[in-house]
Parts: structure tokens; C-alpha cells; sequence
């Protein structure tokens, strides 16, 4: 029993099989998945040379892992058997907003329950994903964790409590950069620039200088200073930025997603 089985077969789940091979964690005859009515599961074994295995009791026997990869609104509706098949065995849900109490009344004989907390950019693997676990984690769980989460991008371990946070500053962080990116793309058009030129100008910008911050290493205020000369066009934006109030907007979007987050994980 060593291999690993992921119950839903979608994107995050297909980002997480690509990573898994790509980093030799598992060879693609350890991997197994299954899906609910489409085809994704049929299509991510042809894919990726992986297992389709529509039982979920055969998909769980040869298993010591199992990612829960479905929507959160299916989940309620998975196989009850779960329970008995799932005993002894580590799961890691990436399901958004379902704590580990709710995880633990479906996987109630499981060895130890993992719950994370991806992100978008993990599709290609270049996400960040936070992870809580119901028991503390053996060092051979933690590791094991950490090289199927690794699959999307960087990981950190958190308590529980903190996933709300998480959800809202990396989870939906994503999107708060596309949308300062489509609002850099609408004031370069209203600057005069052709709708083209302001869609590379205002992506390039955006995806350059999230490399130039990884590649350097430098902490992003420094980076900042280096292009704000004093009494020049950056400080001239940044002032009307500050004036605005835009660390207290990001500030106020953080806390409203915190907000979301801890009610949709009450509902
Ligand atoms: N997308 C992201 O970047 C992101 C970020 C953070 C967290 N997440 C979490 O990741 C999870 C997956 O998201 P996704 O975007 O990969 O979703 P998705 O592409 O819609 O995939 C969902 C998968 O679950 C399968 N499924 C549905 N019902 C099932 C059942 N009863 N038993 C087994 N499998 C079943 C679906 O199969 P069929 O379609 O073939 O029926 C499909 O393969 C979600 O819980 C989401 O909260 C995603």
C-alpha cells in the first residue's frame, strides 16, 4: 500500500498529478483518480498515463494517500463507505472552506486528516498553499504532505485557525492582482496608449516584477524605493496612491475575505 489516490480529477487535481511525475514523487502506476459524472477522471488517466478506477473502494485499497480534489458543494454527496475504506489512511482535502471537523465526520477512521489551502497560480505550479492537520503530524505525514502540496508550489503549515487568513491573502490573492492588473491596462488607455499596447504593457509589468522580486530576493519596499527617485514620475504616483488610502483598501479587502471565509466554514 503505497501509492496514492485522488477522488476528483479537475484542474487543481491534474495540476497535482502533472507535479507529482514531474517531481518523481510517485510513478504514474502509484497514481490513481476518480470523478463524478464527466469524464475527467477517464481523461486525466489517458493523459498522464495515470489509473482510472471508478470503484472508489478499489481507487482506496492499494492507497496509503488520499487527496480529496472534488468541489466543496460535492462533497457532501460522496460514497458514506468512505469511511470504512478510508481507515488507516492520510487524507489531504484542498476542498476551499471545509474545516477539518467537517473532513473528520466523513474520514472518521483516517490515520490523520490534512487540510490546505491552494491557490490558482498552483495550476502551473507556481502557487502557495497553507495546510492545517486534525492530529499533529508524524515527521513521515509532515514530509509526505509537504511532497504532495510541493506538487502545486511552495507550502506552509499553519494551525487551523489561521486557513481563513490564508484563504484570504493567498487564496483570493491572485485575484487582487488581476484586478490592479486590468486597472493598470484601463488607466493606460485613458493615458492614450493603444488597447494593445496598454494589455502587454500592463501584464508584462505585472508578471516581471513578481519575477524580479522572487529572482532578487529583495523584500518589495526596497524594491520599490529603487525605482521611486525623490521629486520624480514613481513618487508622484505613489503619493497619489497613498493619498487614496491604498493600504488601507487592500487592508479592508484582506479583513472582508478573513470575514467570508470564517462564515462560509460556519454555513
Ligand atoms: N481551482 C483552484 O485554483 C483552487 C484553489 C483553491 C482551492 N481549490 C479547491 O480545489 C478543489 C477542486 O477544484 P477544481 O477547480 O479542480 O474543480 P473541478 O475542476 O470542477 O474538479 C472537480 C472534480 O471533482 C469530481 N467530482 C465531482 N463529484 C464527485 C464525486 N461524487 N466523487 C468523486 N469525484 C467527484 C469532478 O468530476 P466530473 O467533473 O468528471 O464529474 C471533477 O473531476 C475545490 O474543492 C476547490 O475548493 C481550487
Amino acid at each position: 500500500m503505497r501509492g496514492i489516490a485522488f477522488i476528483g480529477a479537475g484542474r487543481m487535481a491534474s495540476a497535482m498529478v502533472a507535479g507529482l511525475l514531474r517531481d518523481a514523487v510517485y510513478p504514474a502506476d502509484e497514481i490513481a483518480c476518480t470523478c463524478g459524472e464527466d469524464p475527467t477522471g477517464p481523461e486525466l488517466a489517458q493523459r498522464t498515463g495515470i489509473t482510472y478506477e471508478p470503484s472508489v473502494q478499489a481507487l482506496i485499497e492499494r492507497a496509503e494517500t488520499i487527496v480529496l480534489a472534488c468541489k466543496p458543494q460535492q462533497f457532501a454527496a460522496l460514497d458514506p463507505a468512505l469511511a470504512e475504506y478510508s481507515k488507516g489512511r492520510l487524507i489531504v482535502s484542498i476542498l476551499a472552506g471545509t474545516p477539518l471537523a467537517r473532513l473528520a465526520v466523513k474520514f472518521p477512521y483516517a490515520r490523520n486528516i490534512v487540510r490546505a489551502m491552494p491557490n490558482t497560480p498552483g495550476q502551473i505550479g507556481q502557487g502557495v498553499t497553507g495546510y492545517a492537520s486534525r492530529d499533529p503530524l508524524t515527521s513521515e505525514d509532515d514530509a509526505l504532505a509537504n511532497r504532495i502540496l510541493g506538487s502545486l508550489g511552495l507550502v506552509v503549515a499553519l494551525s487551523e485557525d489561521k486557513l481563513d487568513a490564508v484563504t484570504a491573502v493567498s487564496g483570493s490573492g491572485p485575484a487582487y492582482v488581476f484586478e490592479f492588473t486590468a486597472a493598470l491596462r484601463e488607466a493606460a488607455e485613458q493615458a492614450g496608449l493603444p488597447p494593445d499596447v496598454a494589455d502587454i504593457l500592463a501584464k508584462e509589468t505585472v508578471v516581471g516584477s513578481a519575477l524580479l522580486m522572487r529572482e532578487s530576493g529583495t523584500d518589495p519596499v526596497e524594491l520599490r524605493k529603487a525605482v521611486t527617485s525623490p521629486g520624480g514620475t514613481t513618487q508622484a504616483a505613489l503619493e497619489s496612491l497613498e493619498a487614496d488610502g491604498f493600504r488601507a483598501i487592500v487592508d479592508r479587502a484582506v479583513l472582508a475575505a478573513t470575514r467570508r471565509s470564517v462564515e462560509l466554514a460556519k454555513a
